[in-house]
């Protein structure tokens, strides 16, 4: 356990859950790699045959981030974090804890505007995407392109900030391409962990629906099922 605490802890808990599940982990917004190294150290530890693809611009949002932001605040929120240099650093600061926790094998940085660098990730089995770019447009567009690769029983889960914007894109992209699963609120802020988490139901078979309906009960014992997400209010997912 690294000194996070408890951000660790209840990350390591949730993707616990459906870490049988076949497939890579993507992580969409990687800043100092906190994230990265708890998911990193967590296939590390738990010997999994997996990579974590972790995407970031080392620089904050593209333009058109700012201008397909769905709503005033999260645009307002997008242009206050570039003009204050807030997610510009230095990748060599990733490149070196990953290095320093014996991940380098495991996690792969790939540089660059999530609406782009996310085209590089093709014909994969993806088991997890953790969405933290805070930004509706590169979390849309990396959710859409990753559409077919995202495999039964997946976790989307959202780590969210006050913006709202990547639950925007996750709602968006449930609803559009008819993503069925269920979704769960963890009962958490944005200091101690991701706060949703969708389970991507894919059966086809008999098989298939019995081992969503195990991941999803333990969910179930866990966090709180938010039923219908049609019927979602804004208050009831983020923030
Ligand atoms: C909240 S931070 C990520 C935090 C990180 N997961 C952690 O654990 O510390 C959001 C990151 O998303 C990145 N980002 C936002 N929009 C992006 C885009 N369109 N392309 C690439 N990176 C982007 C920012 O540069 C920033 O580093």
């Amino acid at each position: 356990m690294t000194d996070n605490g408890i951000y660790e802890t209840n990350i390591n808990n949730l993707i616990n859950i459906n870490k049988n599940i076949e497939g890579d982990y993507i992580e969409l917004g990687t800043f100092k790699g906190k994230s990265t190294v708890i998911m990193g150290n967590f296939i590390k530890n738990n010997t999994l045959s997996k990579k974590l693809f972790t995407f970031d611009s080392f620089s904050g949002y593209n333009i058109n981030d700012i201008k397909n932001a769905k709503t005033k605040q999260e645009q307002d929120g997008l242009i206050f974090n570039n003009n204050s240099n807030r997610w510009n650093i230095n990748k060599k600061i990733v490149v070196d804890k990953i290095k320093a926790n014996n991940i380098d094998n495991i996690v792969e940085i790939i540089e660059g505007d999530i609406s782009e660098t996310i085209k590089t990730i093709n014909n994969k089995n993806i088991s997890l995407i953790f969405i933290d770019c805070n930004a509706y447009y590169p979390a849309y567009n990396a959710l859409k392109h990753l559409k077919e690769q995202i495999n039964h029983c997946c976790f989307l889960i959202v780590d969210e900030h006050r913006i709202g914007g990547e639950t925007n894109a996750l709602r968006e992209f449930i609803n559009k391409y008819n993503i069925k699963g269920s979704m769960f609120k963890l009962d958490t802020n944005y200091l101690t962990g991701p706060r949703i988490i969708f389970n991507v139901d894919k059966s086809t078979n008999n098989e298939m629906k019995l081992q969503w309906n195990q991941i999803n009960k333990i969910l179930k014992n866990k966090y709180r099922e938010v039923i219908k997400l049609g019927s979602l209010r804004e208050n009831d997912l983020c923030l």
